[in-house]
């Protein structure tokens, strides 16, 4: 298993990039339309709101990868991968993993734990287990515990975020060794973003924000429309949302009527919004970075098939550099 199994799943890919699973974003329609561009397509087992739901998205997600291999014709279609929370504080662990298994799910992108023996379960059908971290030292805990690679998540990042530079991150936890895989993990939107994280020393791409805003994604159209009006400066990083650090939409924030004041002196952990509704909670939208690089909704295979063209005209243009030590300037972009 580890880094050597990851290289074989990269084998069944276009480009080294993963659709990262979104709560209230990825469902099967968007895991699909990326896998059939052969990137890796994703969604997060809570996405679903019973077992029943998340059995029926395997299904579709089983049958959808058949129905894809079978008209291929030579096209790469890649892997799936399911996103679990493996700590006894998630009530669906249990019979959520009893699922995953029972479909075989090819890659599973397990947060918060890591405990060994869910590990174990996945390699026993063959799956790779990727495992959210945000520094070495949570790194190598679920290296201990035989994950096959870690999600790097970096400052920046959409969702639940480290505050880690990327660099940074990446050296450090390829100090522990080279025996597994780095996903890299926020703020990148393009091919090039793509090619700049292997050069950086990661394996693959995590790429979240940039797939809200598409066609086939789940999120509200006032999310979807806010990734397009908003930029870096507009993300803003609190730990007293929902208990974790996060990076939130200011503008979702003001609109929810949450004190920017209150929210800046409220310790983490203590969480701002918890008297509030849960329907309110769908109002206050997460995003990471990235945001000012997106400037529209398209299809997700429309996105893909940009993601693999920016890959490549990447490869070319570095091509072109000059070697170190020669006088001849290339320019990038
Ligand atoms: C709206 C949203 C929802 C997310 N939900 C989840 C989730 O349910 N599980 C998870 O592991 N990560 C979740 N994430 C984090 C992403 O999987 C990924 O780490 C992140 O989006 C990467 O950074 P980027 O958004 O800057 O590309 C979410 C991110 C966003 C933006």
């Amino acid at each position: 298993m580890g880094r050597a199994a990851v290289l074989k799943v990269l084998d069944q890919m276009a480009i080294p990039a993963i659709a990262a699973p979104m709560f209230l974003v990825s469902n099967p329609n968007l895991a699909l339309a990326c896998c059939a561009e052969g990137i890796m397509g994703s969604f997060p087992a809570h996405g679903t709101r019973t077992r029943e739901e998340l059995e029926q998205w395997l299904i579709d997600m089983q049958r959808g990868i058949e129905r894809l291999r079978a008209e291929a014709g030579g096209r790469i279609i890649a892997p799936y991968a399911v996103n679990l929370v493996v700590h006894p504080s998630n009530p669906r662990y249990a019979g959520d993993l009893d699922l995953v298994e029972r479909f075989k799910v090819p890659v599973v992108l397990t947060s918060k734990g890591a405990p060994g023996d869910a590990f174990k379960r996945i390699h026993g059908w063959g799956g790779v287990a990727l495992h959210d971290i945000a520094n070495q030292r949570h790194a190598e805990k679920a290296l201990e515990g035989g994950a096959d690679g870690v999600i790097a998540v970096c400052g920046g990042a959409g969702g639940h975020t480290g505050t880690i530079n990327p660099f940074a991150l990446v050296n450090e936890v390829r100090q522990l060794g080279d025996d597994f895989a780095i996903v890299l993990a926020g703020g990148m939107t393009t091919g090039r973003d793509v090619l700049a994280a292997q050069a950086m020393g990661a394996d693959l791409a995590y790429i979240g924000t940039r797939f809200i805003a598409t066609r086939e994604a789940a999120a509200v159209a006032g999310h979807k429309q806010m990734i397009l009006d908003t930029r870096a400066p507009d993300v803003f990083f609190s730990a007293s949302i929902d208990g974790a650090p996060a990076n939130w939409l200011l503008p979702s924030l003001l609109a929810a009527g949450i004190d920017l004041d209150v929210l800046r002196t409220t310790l983490p952990g203590k969480i701002v919004s918890a008297q509030e509704s849960k329907k309110r909670w769908k109002d206050l939208w997460t995003a990471g970075h990235g945001v000012g690089n997106i400037t529209d909704i398209p299809e997700a295979a429309a996105l893909c098939r940009r993601l693999k063209d920016e890959y490549a005209a990447a490869q070319r243009l570095l091509s072109t550099l000059a070697p170190a030590g020669s006088p001849r300037t290339a320019r990038v972009g």
